[in-house]
């Protein structure tokens, strides 16, 4: 809560909406600055998985935030993450990796770049 409160919700260059599901706080999608470049993530309760909501919820909150290009980091195994990007719009352009804290390890990353309005498909 103290990073959400002190240092999430206190930049005012961070735009934070509450993702909704049949009225319940499902999850957060998030816009911010990261070395000059605007960058997308979201985060889902796991009980919300598999059902469209964060497909949907990009896909909204793409109308809100006009800047492209769009960026997005995604770690290589997180399959759905890419997709989600992918079915908004989103391409590899390419990759990065980090020493994770959390992990104790490297993790690899793609580089997913939005550089048009963006609009879900199927493909
Ligand atoms: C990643 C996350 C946001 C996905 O949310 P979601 O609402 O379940 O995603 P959606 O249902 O909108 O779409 C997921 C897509 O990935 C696909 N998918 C899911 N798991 C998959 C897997 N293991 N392999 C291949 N595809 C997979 C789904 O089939 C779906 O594609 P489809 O519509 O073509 O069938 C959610 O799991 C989450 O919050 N995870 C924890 C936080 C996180 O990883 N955030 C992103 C950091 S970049």
């Amino acid at each position: 809560m103290a990073h959400w409160k002190n240092k999430i919700m206190a930049d005012d260059s961070v735009l934070v909406k509450t993702i909704l599901f049949n009225g319940s706080a499902a999850g957060n999608i998030v816009c911010f600055e990261q070395l000059g470049e605007r960058e997308v993530g979201y985060w889902l309760g796991k009980e919300y998985w598999g059902k469209g909501i964060a497909t949907q919820a990009l896909a909204e909150f793409l109308k809100y935030v006009d800047t492209r290009p769009l960026y997005a980091h995604v770690a290589k195994q997180n399959i759905a993450s890419r997709r989600v990007l992918e079915k908004c719009g989103f391409t590899v352009s390419g990759e990065d990796s980090f020493f994770s804290q959390a992990l104790g390890k490297n993790v690899e990353e793609y580089i997913l770049i939005l550089d048009t309005n963006g609009s879900v498909n199927s493909d």
